[in-house]
């Protein structure tokens, strides 16, 4: 039987036997729920950003009779039954959602508590998976490890874990973090179709549980409860070229010069494990790549940024300095009898660092300034899921374990072991680079590109999902996968473009170039030994749609830009399923093949070789066909042609997309002019964020936003451009207004008459950007 002990002005605390239970009111739609044998509650959390005491105290009532007790906020009513725990959460409308069938239970197992699962229900997120977008009928184990090349849609756990998701009823969204870091699944239906069931070997159980009307509402409140992605250096956003085998430094420049002599554009150049002395980590192979500073500046001056990765493990050699310093200052992981743990990876025997601790993740930034004083811009974390092989390298080990799960792990005052932060490492070694850059150079925004993660990572880096294949299959995965962490709070993603094992055919390459352009993270990347897989290696059609397709990303750096500060604002993913803009439309509920990229544009990919048709789902509204211009009411389904140099795209009517010039680098020119392709459809809005892209004074203020409108009717169309706010100047420059229209009687700037060009469905005026407000009317 379960009392009521102790109740404050944020939580319930509940008590039987040998059990708590807290029911802690975040907001008026966030609880969290935890369940403990005799440990004081709530204990800590890595992940979560904001503690339950730091939410805004909200409004809440407490009802009790014998049996049952109720907490109701505003927006929701939690049931706790007195005799087993049970609890019930229901919306003010009395819809019911995750509640529990039965008493949690514990035992040498951990805890299970198992939840019903409601008819019409869908289930989204889960952190990096392969599959389809809907998650209904599977089980998710919340592990991170290297998994078998070639995972296909029965894989469960990979690199990064997210215990994050999101279920959709009618008119009801909800999400739930599982807040543990121990070996934890999520079984959705997987045992039995009506349930839902939540496993953790940790001591306790613990989740937060979120209440919307949308999915929006639920990503937005990850962000504030996991921590908000920072805005990236604008250079992020371009193109990344990257290959495991470009060993010397001649390979690095002629790999640039090609880029540019081919008119690729290309922002970034990664430096795969053989830039390194032996794989020693922090040091420079000392005849391929003698001169690394002057390398690296004589490709900035072509525009290239430099990305070094990094791997966790430690060559065991004592006459490595760094790993020496790391010995003498004990920084790295012990087994449990205090012997120092050590594995496998590319340099053979490696020591780990403990990343739990913050004098060692201290240590471990500050070991960048090597690669920071070079000029290396970005750091790749790699294989550190962690992953240790079974056998040495230089013998050709392969994936297999990891560190031993007993090992002692923490500080003195939260010793643990590697079964609680096993599954944080890659977070935390995440953690450690980013500050480490940021204290290096304190005022450009660090770039940390990582493997492995947990919930929360957007706080300090960009995930790209791994070892993918050459195979259309894992094409076709590419949108589910980034759609479904996006849903778990992990907005800046991207996948290897081409797969990153075998050897992709020219067509699969240029399929996956028209879908990697408008990822959040844009790099081709493949493994040694393979074919070479750089944008011209598959002939000249392809490369011809990879340069055509990469221009267009950077044309719209603008648009993708202001996508990222919504990300950074509100948590909303960049790449987002239909479903996230549409929950109320019952066939965007598994649509996986077709996404929105922000919310006004959407691509339907060919993920099939030899296909050049395609269904596409157009939901309800206006939109236009952004090849053709051609204006298509939605709510219905329409058969597309699609030939090799074609990706399906779509504007959503009203959009008003904002596109600057072509460029082969992001710093190559300003963003002049500055292109307004306005899409009519009744009345609508954007609004264009900008800043100098690679500081933090964004944060005191040094930023620019410009709110456009467009208002359709059958008499006219009125667009406005309002006052630039804020104190950021833009370069000078022309703003070129593209508004997709019938041919008009009378074109008015400003309310005097203008000259236009009305060309291709679209009438064209250029002004000079002064900043203020312009109105455009066309008369039709
Ligand atoms: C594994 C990574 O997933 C891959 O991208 C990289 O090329 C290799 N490690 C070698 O560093």
């Amino acid at each position: 039987m379960f009392t009521l002990d102790h109740r404050d002005t944020r939580s319930c605390l509940f008590k039987r036997a040998n059990q708590q239970l807290r029911i802690s009111i975040c907001s008026t739609q966030l609880i969290r729920v935890s369940l403990s044998n005799d440990q004081p509650l709530p204990r800590r959390s890595w992940a979560v950003n904001r503690a339950d005491d730091a939410w805004e105290p909200v409004e809440w009532s407490i009802a009790q009779n014998s049996a049952i007790t109720t907490l109701e906020t505003a927006d929701l009513q939690v049931n706790v039954a007195h005799a087993d725990g049970r609890i019930t959460f229901t919306n003010r409308q009395q819809q019911a959602f995750f509640s529990d069938v039965g008493p949690a239970t514990y035992n040498a197992d951990g805890w299970l508590v198992t939840k019903q699962i409601y008819n019409s229900e869908h289930f989204y997120g889960f952190g990096e998976r392969t599959g389809w977008l809907e998650k209904t009928g599977q089980h998710f184990l919340n592990w991170t490890l290297d998994p078998e090349p070639h995972h296909g849609p029965r894989i469960d756990n990979m690199y990064a874990t997210m215990p994050v998701f999101m279920g959709l009823q009618p008119n009801l969204c909800y999400g739930v973090f599982f807040n543990t870091s121990f070996r934890s699944s999520v079984d959705v239906g997987a045992t039995d179709a009506a349930l839902l069931s939540l496993k953790t070997q940790g001591p306790d159980l613990d989740y937060y549980l979120v209440l919307g009307a949308t999915p929006a509402d639920i990503t937005a409140t990850w962000r504030e409860l996991l921590g908000a992605m920072p805005l990236p250096a604008y250079w992020t956003l371009g193109y990344h070229q990257s290959r495991w085998g470009y060993d010397s430094s001649s390979t690095m420049r002629a790999i640039a010069d090609e880029l540019r002599a081919r008119n690729i554009p290309c922002d970034a150049i990664h430096f795969d494990i053989d830039y390194m002395d032996g794989y020693r980590v922090f040091t420079w192979h000392p005849e391929r790549f003698a001169q690394p500073a002057q390398l690296v500046q004589d490709l900035a001056q072509d525009g290239f940024n430099v990305v070094t990765i990094i791997d966790p493990g430690f060559k065991t050699d004592p006459d490595y300095a760094v790993f020496a310093e790391g010995l003498a200052n004990d920084y790295f992981i012990k087994r449990a009898d205090g012997s120092l743990f050590s594995g496998y990876v590319w340099p053979d025997d490696s020591a780990f660092a403990d990343f739990t601790r913050a004098d060692v993740r201290a240590w471990w930034g500050n070991l960048h300034k090597t690669l920071v004083d070079a000029g290396v811009r970005g750091i790749w974390d790699d294989m550190n899921e962690p992953t240790v092989f079974d056998r040495p390298f230089s013998e050709g080990g392969g994936n297999g374990g990891t560190i031993d799960l007993n090992a002692p792990q923490g500080a003195a005052d939260e010793r643990t072991t590697h079964a609680e932060v096993h599954n944080l490492y890659g977070l935390l070694m995440a953690q450690a680079t980013y500050e480490g850059l940021r204290q290096l150079r304190p005022n450009e925004r660090p770039f940390v590109l990582t493997r492995s993660g947990f919930a929360g990572l957007s706080r300090w880096a960009t995930l790209w999902t791994g070892d993918n294949s050459a195979l259309w299959e894992h094409l076709e995965m590419t949108l589910p996968q980034i759609c479904n962490l996006g849903l778990s709070g992990i907005p800046f993603v991207g996948v290897d473009i081409g797969g990153f094992f075998g050897n992709a055919s020219s067509e699969l390459w240029a399929r996956w170039v028209q879908v990697g352009a408008f990822l959040p993270f844009c790099r081709g990347h493949s493994c040694s030994g393979t074919r070479p897989a750089e944008p011209w290696a598959f002939g000249e059609r392809t490369e011809a749609i990879a340069r055509a397709y990469l221009s267009l990303r950077y044309r719209l750096l603008p648009y993708l830009y202001t996508l990222f500060y919504q990300a950074s604002t509100t948590g909303a993913p960049i790449i987002r399923p239909l479903v996230y803009e549409y929950p109320a439309d019952v066939a965007t509920h598994a649509l996986h093949d077709q996404v929105l990229c922000g919310s006004q544009l959407m691509l339907a990919p060919i993920v099939r070789p030899g296909a050049e048709y395609r269904s596409v789902y157009l939901p309800a509204g206006e939109w236009y066909d952004w090849w053709t211009g051609e204006r298509i009411t939605g709510a219905q389904h329409i058969l597309v042609h699609a030939p090799l140099e074609r990706l399906p795209l779509y504007v959503r009517g009203g959009a008003i997309l904002t596109l600057g010039p072509v460029l082969n680098y992001t710093g190559e020119a300003p963003l002049d002019p500055l292109t307004l392709d306005v899409y009519p459809s009744g009345t609508s809005e954007w609004t264009l964020y900008e800043d100098d892209g690679i500081s933090f004074e964004y944060e005191q203020g040094l930023s620019a936003t410009t709110h456009f409108s467009c208002i359709e009717t059958a008499q006219s169309i009125n667009f406005v451009i309002a006052a630039r706010q804020g104190s950021w100047q833009p370069a000078p420059r022309t703003i070129v207004v593209n508004l997709h229209s019938l041919p008009p009687k009378a074109v008015l700037l400003d309310e005097q008459p203008i000259e236009c060009v009305h060309a291709d469905g679209a009438i064209t005026v250029s002004f000079v950007d002064d900043g203020l407000t312009h109105t455009l009317e066309a008369k039709l």
